[in-house]
């Protein structure tokens, strides 16, 4: 993901006393489709033996199997579920050049305490349909820096029950004899990575050790049958040795003699008839940094290095991300620039070794581009002219370019992995002749966005989305890409977004800051078509949840850190001093003056206008409420989630009832009753004997269970729900990664006893963790004055940026993305 990070901030063990009877109801589960991806892929894995077998890896989304029939994607770990939420995060993955159908991932989230859990390395022997867990005694970090290096996991493409895998975190390299099932420590291995991003990150997140970054075999240094000889590992150290050798399967271990130390190695892969390993280097860890980097080319026979970097001077000014070899034409090398955030990232090709290189762009008569393709975003539009995009103009060729690789068998097809979806094409050896190739979105079925937000109105399209980096859609339908995410404003992420319950096509979206924007509400009066800017909003003012009034005259704003505001009219947004900044809000559906709120166990209500709240009544003993959701037909019908279970009040929050055999509740919704006149289906992320999706036809009395074991939607505290006000049983659930899904039910229901406490049964094992989530995008740091200019296209800016903030004449700064400022021509 483009700078999302998910933050366990408080544990919240499950404490439910009794298990409680629910039944199950079959369910049919889908994407809501973008069809681009959404986030970052930061791995691409071809296998070299059957043809057209690939997978993807992602930083908080998961896996996924390439359909080469059709080119779109199958997801791999839909099951993980609350417990298992940090499956989503892939760290590596590798798989069996000798038994094709074995596939293994390295997976876990963060190494800090972001993500309690220790890694595991998921094995399946049927292409990723099914997997078994070795869990590692250390942490696996898919989504910290780092993460696009690689791969830190391999086979032994000689005796493939052989495996190496680099943990981070100074745990060094490890190896399996069996297939993964058990793993030891390589203590012969002489370095476990020294290199850290950022040692002041208090949080963690920058301070830990990359460590160990990629293995690879050297399938030609032995046999069939018996273990490699030659291995090469590359580790996350800078100015020491950080390529090493063995030519004894491990037992022994060398620094590769010669080699440069100045950068990271993000790559080191290997070509077999040449006898070469071609390496990517960068000056940061990856995946948004990286100003400086370099690309060597090692002579295995002859123990030589080459620097066969593309470009130098004035024209370096990125590291070296994705390496791909055509194994069907030795000599053939790609390798991507892992971020040329102007004007569009790079790509270049030899057909020599690395002697000369040609590039997927130059500059033409300033500021055209020869582009040595054709462009074709037809399978996510939305990637296209209407990307949010905050830079001038429009990429597409992308950034943070890690994984690069041309299919072994079929030297046409390629792929590559940027920041927000999958590229690539099947005539890449146009690029040899005619100089141009088509180039493609190639993510279908890939659904890798963190939803913050979601609403259906009961007029107008079924669903709009708050979604994180990408800015979020009105989705006029549910199974076709949508033609362009919001703009005008346009916002990396939106936090949140809301109807109004008399006007529903009066919607208030809000921004988290992340641009150069400065309000951040807008309103539309067309079901987000189009929009406007608030003018009543601050500028810099910006995340939180959003609220607005059943007539859409009124904006109540929890602001991410400028406590509660309100605003009627587009007047200027003023403090709302009587609700706590923590809480969560709600506007009546009906009523166009009430407003609701909840912080700690108390339940506030506001009846002129959000101006003022008083508190009314209480959630038993509960810290942490989650949602308010009002019943949309009538005023002061409302549900409250929170820490200690689910509430429910009928008259505007003055007494509430905590529905039984909830003992934990997230996000919920209303959607339509099951009997025309009847109560809202209620819907519920919720602990009711176990951690799940259930639903209930009768306010809470019954409910069943709508989730099953092959759709889990990971964290279960992180993700968003809405109903569906026209389509009884239709739910909507926002993932921290997986995009968002619509379930449908299957038939119907089976018949319900009326459920009933057990008091015999055991507790639920599984405890789970709150989260909230935080974009590593919304702090940058203070510059530094008096420092000399920058030089052309040299960074100027971006979160942890310590050099020059201006730069020589000729160029101005330009902001590019939370992470990155260049100097580019002025
Ligand atoms: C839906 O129900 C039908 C009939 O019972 C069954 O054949 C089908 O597999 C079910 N689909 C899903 C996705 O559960
Ligand atoms: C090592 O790489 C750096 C950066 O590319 C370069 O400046 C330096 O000259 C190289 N050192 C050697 C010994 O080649
Ligand atoms: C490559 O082909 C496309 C599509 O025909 C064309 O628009 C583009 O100008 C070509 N690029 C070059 C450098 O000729
Ligand atoms: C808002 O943030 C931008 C970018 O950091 C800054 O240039 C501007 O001065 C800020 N505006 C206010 C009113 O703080």
């Amino acid at each position: 993901m483009f700078g999302f990070n998910t933050i366990a901030a408080l544990a919240a063990v499950a404490t439910s006393p009794a298990v409680y009877a629910v039944s199950s109801q079959a369910y049919i589960w889908k994407n809501v489709k973008i069809g681009g991806g959404g986030g970052f892929v930061p791995g691409i894995v071809f296998n070299p033996t059957e043809k057209g077998l690939a997978y993807a890896r992602t930083d908080i989304g998961g896996a996924y199997k390439l359909n080469t029939d059709d080119d779109s994607w199958s997801p791999l770990l839909d099951f993980a579920d609350d417990a298992r939420w940090n499956y989503w995060g892939v760290d590596a993955l590798a798989t069996d050049p000798v038994q094709p159908a074995r596939l293994y991932l390295a997976t876990g989230m963060y190494t800090n305490s972001w993500d309690p859990n220790n890694g595991q390395i998921l094995i399946s022997t049927d292409y990723g349909k099914t997997f078994t867990s070795s869990q590692l005694p250390f942490k696996v970090g898919g989504n910290m820096p780092g993460r696009g290096m690689g791969e830190r996991l391999a086979v032994d493409p000689n005796s493939n029950g052989i495996l190496f895998f680099g943990a981070r975190s100074g745990k060094g390299l490890w190896k399996s004899t069996n297939f993964g099932v058990t793993w030891t420590q390589v203590t012969s291995f002489p370095s476990t990575g020294t290199y850290i991003p950022d040692a002041s990150d208090t949080n963690g997140y920058d301070s830990d050790k990359v460590g160990i970054a990629w293995v690879t075999f050297d399938k030609a240094s032995g046999t069939s049958g018996s273990a490699t000889p030659r291995i090469f590992v590359g580790v996350a150290n800078k100015g020491w040795s950080n390529i090493f050798v063995t030519t004894n399967g491990g037992t022994s271990w060398t620094p590769v003699a010669g080699q440069n130390t100045t950068y990271l190695p993000h790559k080191g892969v290997l070509s077999p008839s040449e006898k070469a390993l071609y390496v990517s280097y960068s000056d940061g860890a990856g995946p948004y940094d990286g100003t400086l980097g370099a690309v060597y080319r090692y002579d295995i026979t002859a123990s030589t290095w080459k620097d066969i970097t593309p470009v130098t001077g004035e024209d370096l000014y990125f590291g070296f991300g994705g390496v791909a070899i055509d194994l069907q034409k030795p000599g053939t090398i790609m390798v991507a620039a892992l971020n040329s955030w102007w004007p569009d990232g790079q790509i270049f090709r030899s057909t020599d070794s690395g002697t000369t290189w040609s590039p997927f762009w130059a500059w033409g008569v300033y500021p055209a581009l020869n582009k040595h393709y054709s462009y074709s975003n037809s399978l996510a539009p939305w990637l296209g002219p209407n990307y949010v995009d905050t830079t001038a103009g429009n990429k597409q060729i992308g950034w943070m370019m890690e994984s690069l690789v041309i299919d072994p068998l079929d030297s046409n097809h390629w792929l590559y992995g940027t920041g927000a979806t999958i590229q690539g094409g099947r005539d890449l050896l146009k690029w040899d002749t005619a100089h141009n190739v088509s180039l493609k979105s190639l993510a279908d079925g890939i659904e890798e966005t963190a939803i913050q937000g979601l609403i259906s109105p009961p007029s107008g399209p079924s669903l709009l989305s708050a979604v994180g980096d990408i800015g979020g859609f009105v989705h006029t339908s549910l199974t076709t890409a949508p033609k362009t995410s919001f703009i005008n404003p346009t916002w990396a992420t939106s936090a949140d977004i809301d109807f109004a319950g008399n006007k529903p096509t009066n919607i208030v979206r809000i921004g988290t800051g992340d641009s150069t924007t400065g309000k951040q509400v807008a309103l539309s009066s067309d079901s987000g078509a189009t929009w406007a800017q608030h003018y009543g909003a601050a500028d810099n003012v910006s995340g939180g949840k959003v609220a607005l009034s059943a007539d859409g005259k009124t904006v109540l704003w929890r602001t991410g850190s400028n406590g509660v505001q309100v605003s009627s009219n587009q007047a200027t947004f003023t403090g709302v001093s009587t609700l706590p900044s923590s809480a969560v809000i709600a506007a009546d559906k009906k009523s166009d003056t009430v407003f609701y709120g909840a912080s700690g166990s108390s339940f506030y209500l506001s009846t002129d206008s959000g101006q003022t709240f008083s508190v009314k009544g209480s959630l038993d003993s509960s810290q942490y409420p989650v949602k308010i959701v009002v019943n949309p037909g009538v005023t002061g019908d409302v549900w409250v989630s929170t820490d200690k279970g689910l509430f429910h009040s009928t008259n505007s929050g003055t007494s509430f009832t905590a529905i039984p055999g909830v003992t934990q509740a997230w996000a919920i919704a209303l959607g339509a009753p099951a009997k025309a006149g009847g109560y809202p289906a209620l819907f519920a992320a919720a602990n009711i004997g176990g951690i799940g999706y259930f639903r209930s036809d009768d306010a809470g009395v019954n409910w069943v269970k709508i989730n099953d074991a092959a759709h889990g939607f990971g964290s279960a505290s992180a993700n968003v729900l809405t109903a569906d006000p026209r389509i009884y049983g239709r739910v909507y659930i926002g993932t921290n990664g997986r995009g968002t899904f619509y379930g449908d039910a299957n038939g119907s229901a089976p018949p319900t006893a009326t459920a009933t406490s057990s008091a015999t049964s055991s507790a639920p094992s599984s405890s789970s963790t709150t989260k909230t989530r935080t974009s590593t995008s919304t702090s940058t740091s203070a510059n530094p004055t008096g420092t000399a200019p920058g030089g052309a296209y040299s960074q100027c800016g971006g979160q942890g940026w310590t050099g020059p903030t201006t730069c020589v004449t000729g160029y101005t700064c330009a902001y590019s993305n939370p992470f990155y400022s260049q100097c580019i021509p002025s």
